[in-house]
């Protein structure tokens, strides 16, 4: 296609008053008109209300626009709805480019409405640039049959075996344990609003269950050895005995739940064998040990609720259930609960009561001021600050119980480098995205549920497996899937068969052809652009993010007043989750970079880099995922390394290598990315 047949339709959003109230959206739309390949400018008050996106479609037609770009909230959230859009009126939908000027400019300079207009005029420029080099992409479609492997039989893996069974689908369930039931063997009963279930009966009726299916085969102490392939396409190996077996899979539940955190060298716990985890007290409640205990004190919240964890979910709960466990032993001992805050859902509630009519003592410590333990001669003395009565109290301790916080299982590195997927810092396995979709992996085909994702009760952990196995249900029951087109092309014409694509892909997505031709598997290949950024001869190109439209958006945006400009390139996952963050939380910053979204930071090469400096710009960010979220397993890794390696050769160019930035956030870390370009607009003296 020529230059002159690109014809651009930009469609502004007005998002009722939450950029209308701020920018003055017809300003904008003018500025757009003039904008090269513009054709056709409006605005709407919802874009994505029924009637505009019928407007969207008419305008497409009458206009013969060949490229859309919506300027409106968050890509994340809305880009497939207007995917959907521009398709069924006959327009590639990799033809639409989707621009943030809610979170990145209404929302964030909504006390100065100019300096908002400016920038959202720039955002629109730099799509609208991109949007002249947008080429057709094509989704992938892959045969899907009916057999789902689940990893884990546990209370979820045997749950989500059971529904998909039902559905008449096959399911393998694998368990590297003797026996099913997971973590649930360990406990002794569980509680609900008034009464105590033996868990060794949940677990029971899950068996019994899943033995009327014949479409369910179930592994016992047998380990994953191996998994290749793609959605729809999985090899397994298992290894039981020393003997291995291979079998397909189109889709794979993982549910491998979920392990205590040792306190090791705290509370004397490991020095003292008074001291233990609330896991143990169950083994000691079951085996019936316990003898000789007249005071009895829990301390909640251990490694919890702290910089790196949030709440464990569950402990408050656990805790009150085994103190009353603990009361039908020893009727007369003195039982304290320690706790900085009581996290009950509404149906846990009555368990306090009874607790408090059990005589338990419940007592508040404050956040930053944990109780202290000594232990001397065998004996446990316990001092705790009580926030209400703002006095400390001694007591001894036959018994302290920690209840302590919750990792992934010991199995999740080695299942997430044979599914290639990610952990987060908490050694739990990553989601693809904690709203969107929570129970899927970024790969197509995979899911996940239960403690292999985050500490949660039985019931919480049953309703996540349904859910999984739903998930799952969709791609068998359709029989295929449309993966995403955003993948790698390699211009073979051009390449050196070095190797360094095959040799770094995550995915093992580019295999050799024949000698020096390296070849995408397409369904394998995930997007990230790693490949891209380390091409040394340039030859490998991703749809949708090629260097020709990264760099159209650079120089767009430099092409006024570089001298002034951040460039930020972000990753679509996290830091692109916590850029919309700081917008949702109307965190104001100061209004000098323009965002470039790639798919991982591993897709920004040195050249993006060199050539916003090349244009003048002020500084440079590259964001991605906190480690090790990365949502491409090792992207934020190799672009820390390669950012490292550009700093170093800054100089040599004549470049200040204190004005390359990198930044790890998590998708929900709005204030770090607000604070990020604080940071960087007063190191940088921008006005
Ligand atoms: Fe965020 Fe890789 S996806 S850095």
């Amino acid at each position: 296609m020529s230059e002159d047949d690109i014809r651009v339709g930009v469609f502004v959003c007005n998002c009722g008053s939450n950029i209308g109230g701020i920018v003055n959206v017809p300003e904008v739309v003018e500025y757009t008109k003039g904008l090269k390949n513009v054709v056709f400018a409006d605005e709407s008050k919802w874009s994505c209300s029924v009637d505009a996106l019928a407007q969207l479609q008419n305008s497409i037609k009458e206009h013969n626009i060949n490229r859309v770009v919506i300027a409106a909230c968050t890509p994340r959230t809305h880009e497939p709805l207007f995917k959907r859009t521009v398709k069924a009126v006959g327009l590639n939908p990799y033809l639409l480019e989707f621009v943030s000027i809610r979170e990145q400019s209404s929302w964030v300079h909504m006390n100065n409405p100019q300096v908002a207009a400016e920038k959202a005029k720039d955002l629109i420029k730099m799509g609208v640039a991109k949007a002249a080099f947008l080429e057709e992409g094509e989704e992938i479609k892959l045969p899907v049959k009916t057999d789902c492997l689940v990893i884990g039989g546990g209370v979820a893996g045997m749950t989500a075996a059971q529904n998909l069974a039902i559905q008449g689908f096959n399911v393998t369930v694998v368990e590297r344990e003797a026996k099913l039931g997971g973590l649930l063997n360990r406990v002794g009963e569980i509680s609900s609003d008034d009464r105590e279930i033996p868990s060794q009966e949940i677990i029971k009726a899950k068996m019994e269950q899943l033995a009327k299916y014949p479409n369910i085969k179930v592994y016992t102490n047998t380990t994953i050895k191996d998994v290749s392939g793609y959605i729809g396409n999985y090899k397994v190996t298992v290894q039981s005995n020393g003997t291995e077996e291979t079998f397909d899979a189109s889709t794979v539940i993982v549910a491998t739940g979920m392990q205590e955190v040792e306190p090791v060298g705290q509370f004397c716990y490991g020095e003292n064998p008074r001291v233990v985890t609330q896991l143990q007290l169950e083994d000691l409640l079951k085996q019936n040990t316990l003898d000789n205990i007249e005071h009895i004190v829990m301390i909640n919240c251990v490694n919890s609720m702290n910089e790196t964890r949030g709440c464990c979910n569950i402990g408050c709960h656990v805790s009150i259930k085994n103190a009353l466990a603990l009361r039908e032993r020893f009727a007369h001992a003195k039982i304290y609960i320690l706790f900085r805050t009581l996290c009950l859902v509404k149906e846990e509630r009555r368990i306090v009561e009874r607790a408090k009519d059990a005589g338990i003592k419940f007592i508040r410590f404050p956040d930053d001021r944990y109780p202290e333990v000594q232990s001397e001669n065998n004996h446990l003395l316990v001092k705790v600050y009580d926030t209400l009565l703002g006095r400390e109290f001694r007591m001894p301790a036959d018994l302290l119980v920690l209840t302590t916080a919750f990792e992934g299982d010991k199995s999740v590195d080695e299942v997430k480098g044979q599914l290639k997927v990610s952990s987060n810092a908490e050694g739990f396995f990553q989601e693809a995205h904690i709203k969107l979709g929570p129970l899927d992996f970024p790969a197509d085909g995979l899911f996940l549920c239960g403690g292999a994702r985050s500490p949660k009760n039985v019931k919480d952990t049953t309703e996540e497996a349904l859910g999984a196995a739903m998930r799952a249900s969709i791609p068998m029951k359709r029989g295929y899937i449309e993966a995403d087109g955003i993948v790698a092309d390699i211009n073979l014409a051009e390449c050196s068969g070095c190797g360094i694509c095959v040799d770094n892909c995550p995915y093992g997505a580019i295999k050799w052809a024949a000698e020096k031709e390296p070849v995408v598997i397409k369904a394998l290949c995930k997007g990230c652009g790693l490949c891209a950024a380390d091409c040394p001869k340039n030859t490998i190109s991703i749809v949708h993010f090629s260097d020709r439209q990264l760099l159209a958006m650079v120089e767009a945006a430099l092409e006024e007043n570089p001298s002034q400009k951040i460039i930020g390139f972000i990753c679509h996952w996290c830091c692109h989750g916590a850029v919309d963050m700081a917008g949702v939380g109307r965190m104001q910053y100061p209004p000098n970079v323009r965002l470039i979204r790639v798919m991982c930071s591993a897709r920004v090469s040195a050249k993006h880099v060199l050539r916003a400096f090349e244009l003048g710009a002020a500084g440079v960010f590259v964001g991605g995922c906190e480690f090790p979220t990365c949502h491409y397993i090792v992207g934020n890794y190799k672009a820390e390394k390669r950012m490292d390696r550009v700093k170093k050769n800054m100089p040599k160019k004549g470049f200040d290598p204190e004005k390359l930035w990198v930044g790890w956030c998590s998708a929900a870390d709005g204030p770090k990315f607000a604070n990020i370009m604080r940071d960087m607009a007063k190191k940088l003296n921008l006005g």
